[in-house]
């Protein structure tokens, strides 16, 4: 509370001397010139490559945020028995790193140890969205990589990741604790306009769902026996599951039309209808394909200013500590 005080006491009447300083879209005009460049230029090549790369780094980048701030935790390895954020339970479809290992060595190619691979990622999600179709913008920079990554940071308190079963009172907290408002819940929500889920993120919703339901009475009914079919109870593929939207590699607010229709995966979707101001904004984004991705543009930068925290550096390969 003393802390809260203070800072925000700080904030008011010290806004530029803050100790860490503000992140700039022109950070590396001078010192890497061509990173913009060679970041979307990977990107591209990868998604040709497997269109599944662009969903998964919109969501690596989301995950890396929301866990000790954005400062690239998420793509440390572990060392000894010491799991790392990508060996968390919520880990699965964690999938693109080599992308961003490919961006960083040809980065590092032309402009040695001076861009960290919280940056890089960053601007991967940004340009993975824009190659899916989706609006662009300028991606503030000088992250710093952080060098403390656990896997039961994605579980645990204080800021474990939400997990696919909240309601909306749990997202909101979620969202809060990192300064994101329900705006920016709604809005970002939407990255679910790509992708894929496994069906164990769902299958509560299917089978079982309570004592006297079979099925989420939430979901469209003929919606629901299509999921029941990619994933019966007794499943023995585990890759099995869903795409989150059903134009999985076009980033458009088709997540939010299905949502109204019953016909979105997650428990955390659905939540967003449950609230009067959340589905009022789940109603304008799929009204209006613009609104959505001007919120989602803004949210976005606002999800990508969370801070990291402690000792950090710009790491030189973004799986290992310096
Ligand atoms: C609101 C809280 C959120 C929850 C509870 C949540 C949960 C999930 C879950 C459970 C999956 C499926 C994982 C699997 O079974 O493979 C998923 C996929 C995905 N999420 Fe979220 N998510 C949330 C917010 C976000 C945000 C803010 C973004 C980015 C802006 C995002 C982007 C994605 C993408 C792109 C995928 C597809 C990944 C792929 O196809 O590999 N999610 N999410
Ligand atoms: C990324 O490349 C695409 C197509 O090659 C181009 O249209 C887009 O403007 C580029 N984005 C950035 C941020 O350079
Ligand atoms: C995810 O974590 C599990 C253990 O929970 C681990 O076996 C698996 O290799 C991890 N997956 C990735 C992609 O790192
Ligand atoms: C949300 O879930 C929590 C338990 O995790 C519960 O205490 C709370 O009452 C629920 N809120 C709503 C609005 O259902
Ligand atoms: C996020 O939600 C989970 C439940 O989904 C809850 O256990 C956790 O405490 C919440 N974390 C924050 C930071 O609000
Ligand atoms: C099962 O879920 C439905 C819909 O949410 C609810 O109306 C019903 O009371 C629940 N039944 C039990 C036993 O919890
Ligand atoms: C398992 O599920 C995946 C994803 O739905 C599918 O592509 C694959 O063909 C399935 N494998 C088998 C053996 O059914």
């Amino acid at each position: 509370m003393v802390a809260i005080i203070a800072l925000v006491f700080t904030i008011i009447f010290f806004p530029f001397s803050s100790p860490v300083s503000a992140l700039r879209s022109n950070y590396y005009d001078k010192t890497c010139p061509h990173l913009e460049q060679i970041v979307n230029s990977t990107v591209e090549k990868a998604m040709k490559n497997d269109n599944k790369v662009a969903a998964r780094l919109l969501r690596m980048h989301f995950h890396d945020c929301f866990i000790r701030g954005c400062d690239a935790s998420v793509l440390l390895e572990k060392k000894g028995n010491h799991k790392a954020e990508k060996d968390g339970p919520p880990n699965i479809s964690l999938r693109a790193f080599y992308v961003i290992d490919h961006a960083k060595e040809k980065v590092e190619a032309l402009c040695p140890g001076v861009v960290s691979c919280a940056d890089i990622l960053a601007l991967a999600a940004r340009d993975a969205v824009f190659l899916s179709g989706g609006p662009t913008w300028k991606v503030p920079k000088g992250r710093k990589d952080g060098i403390i990554s656990k896997a039961d940071d994605t579980i645990l308190p204080p800021y474990p990741l939400p997990s696919p079963k909240s309601n909306i009172s749990e997202l909101r907290r979620n969202f809060s604790e990192r300064g994101l408002s329900l705006k920016d819940l709604v809005a970002l929500s939407g990255g679910h306009t790509l992708g894929f889920s496994h069906c164990f993120s769902f299958q509560d919703r299917i089978h079982n769902f309570n004592d006297t339901l079979d099925i989420d009475p939430s979901l469209n009914p003929s919606f629901a026996n299509s999921l029941r079919s990619e994933c019966p109870m007794h499943n023995k593929n585990r890759s099995a599951g869903s795409v989150l939207d059903f134009t999985p590699f076009k980033f458009d607010n088709m997540y939010y039309k299905l949502l109204l229709q019953g016909k979105s995966i997650l428990t955390s979707d659905q939540a967003l209808l449950t609230d009067k101001r959340t589905r009022a904004l789940v109603v304008k984004y799929a009204t209006c394909q613009e609104e959505f991705e001007k919120a989602f543009v803004k949210s976005m930068i606002r999800m990508s200013k969370i801070r990291g925290h402690g000792r950090q550096e710009i790491r030189l390969n973004c799986r290992v500590v310096r």
